[in-house]
């Protein structure tokens, strides 16, 4: 069994409580894009794991985590990430957590880049997380890139940083920033390489046997469909694929291997960075917003950048579900909302007077949309960490309901708090047969 877990809007949908919960009915969990812009918390007993780049399954000692060749590895961050892990008592050894060779290195001018671009940009900039991601990607593409395999040689590694640094160098000095020196970095990275090296492994061939052998496997997409580079809120996205399709080459996995896929979508919706977000709260429901932000824990688990809020999106979920095909959804932070008089859900958009079906292309159209609300009463009670759905106030699993039907998905799972038992899993779902499975 091979599934793919996708967060359906822009990131940031509660995924990592979810992969965690599921991590023990799978035997791999791999991820397949991005790199350390993720940021997952994961809380098990008294103790918080935040984790960037490393799937949630790493903090199971039964389970192999997979790195795929898909993503962006900054070797530095990585080790500072094992190394946190293991100061709470959870081992990390290359038995259990393998990094593709063929995944590519951000280096420290990436992450120059990152800022250097961010600054040309002014006020268009897209907001990222300056961390070198989409520089590196831009190398990928480019040809240029230096791949985990290059690294492991340090001829290779030495010359290809004297010879990309030359080119990035000229950028960074021309938007007045200092150059970096290539020697220091060759010094930074190259230690790192070596601790990496008895990590690395043919991780697309271990999947594919691993699969041989009946294993099951969970991909973890990072970030989120609207801020994939195809079809999320171009510019403002990040440079990779998070959608189901992307979990296929970012793996290295044949697509017709993959068994499902599962979406995780919040009861509300939040962006952090720019770009546009059709339902978001604005000044008028500064307070509504204020409120969630805060029930929510609603700031950026690695850069605490608070996080715009906004009401559920239909249209964008309904896009996010045609795009990945989901089987089943993870609706997560059920008791966020439980203060709420109202709550509205958009159900449609209006542009110019006319109604918009489909998730427009163009990021100005997007931003000029007026959403489409349907005002649904709250429940006003505590859900916290309620387990049956049964025992859900009334106009609660109204509210469920109602986003099941708007995005043509069975809810499967419902979260209602952040520790692992403060979940309710609906009877007869696709998502019950794969827990049981
Ligand atoms: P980048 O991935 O750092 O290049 O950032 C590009 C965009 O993706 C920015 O708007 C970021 O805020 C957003 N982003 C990147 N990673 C995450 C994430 O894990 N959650 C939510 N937004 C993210």
């Amino acid at each position: 069994m091979i599934i793919v877990i996708i967060g359906a809007q822009w990131g940031d949908e509660g995924k990592g409580k979810v992969v965690d919960l599921l991590a023990d009915r799978f035997d791999i969990v791999s991820r397949y894009q991005g790199g350390h812009n993720a940021g997952h918390s994961v809380y098990v007993g008294d103790k918080a794991f935040v984790l960037r780049l490393l799937p949630s399954g790493i903090i199971h000692a039964d389970k192999t985590c997979v790195l795929g060749n898909g993503m962006v590895i900054d070797p530095k961050a990585f080790f500072e990430e094992v190394d946190q892990i293991a100061e709470k008592g959870v081992e990390v050894s290359p038995e259990r957590l393998k990094v593709s060779s063929r995944a590519h290195l951000i280096m420290p001018y990436h992450r120059a880049l990152d800022h250097t671009s961010e600054e040309r940009l002014g006020n268009e900039k897209i907001g990222t997380t300056l961390r070198g991601i989409g520089p590196a990607y831009e190398d990928k593409a480019g040809r240029r890139g230096i791949r985990v395999a290059d690294a492991l040689s340090p001829d290779v590694l030495k010359l290809r940083i004297e010879r990309n640094l030359e080119e990035a160098n000229r950028i960074i000095v021309l938007y007045g920033n200092q150059p970096l020196r290539a020697d220091e970095i060759y010094a930074e990275i190259s230690p790192l390489v070596e601790r990496l090296r008895p990590f690395v492994c043919e991780t697309s061939h271990f999947l594919a046997e691993a699969r041989k052998q009946s294993k099951k496997i969970l991909l973890e997409g990072a970030q989120a469909t609207l801020l994939d580079v195809d079809h999320g809120t171009y510019p403002y996205v990040t440079s990779s694929n998070p959608t189901a399709g992307g979990a296929s080459v970012g793996a290295g996995i044949p697509p017709h291997h993959i068994t499902g896929v599962l979406g995780i979508v919040r009861t509300y919706a939040t962006r952090v960075g720019e770009g546009p977000f059709p339902t978001e709260m604005l000044d008028a429901e500064e307070d509504i917003a204020n409120l969630i932000r805060e029930r929510g824990n609603e700031y950026g688990s690695v850069t605490r950048r608070p996080r715009r809020c906004g009401w559920f999106d239909a249209v964008a979920t309904r896009y996010a579900a045609e795009l990945n095909g989901f089987d089943s959804i993870a609706l997560t932070k059920l008791d966020v909302l439980d203060e709420l008089e109202e709550i509205k859900v958009g159900v449609g958009y209006e542009v110019n007077g006319k109604r918009v079906d489909t998730f427009p292309a163009v990021s100005s159209d997007l931003r000029q949309i007026k959403p489409v609300y349907e005002t649904l009463p709250g429940w006003k009670s505590d859900t916290l960490g309620i387990t049956r759905f049964d025992d859900l106030p009334e106009n609660a699993k109204r509210y469920v309901r109602f986003l099941s039907e708007q995005v043509g998905v069975e809810i499967g799972l419902i979260s209602t708090g952040p520790e692992r038992d403060q979940t309710i899993i609906l009877e007869d779902s696709v998502m019950e047969g794969w827990f049981s499975n």
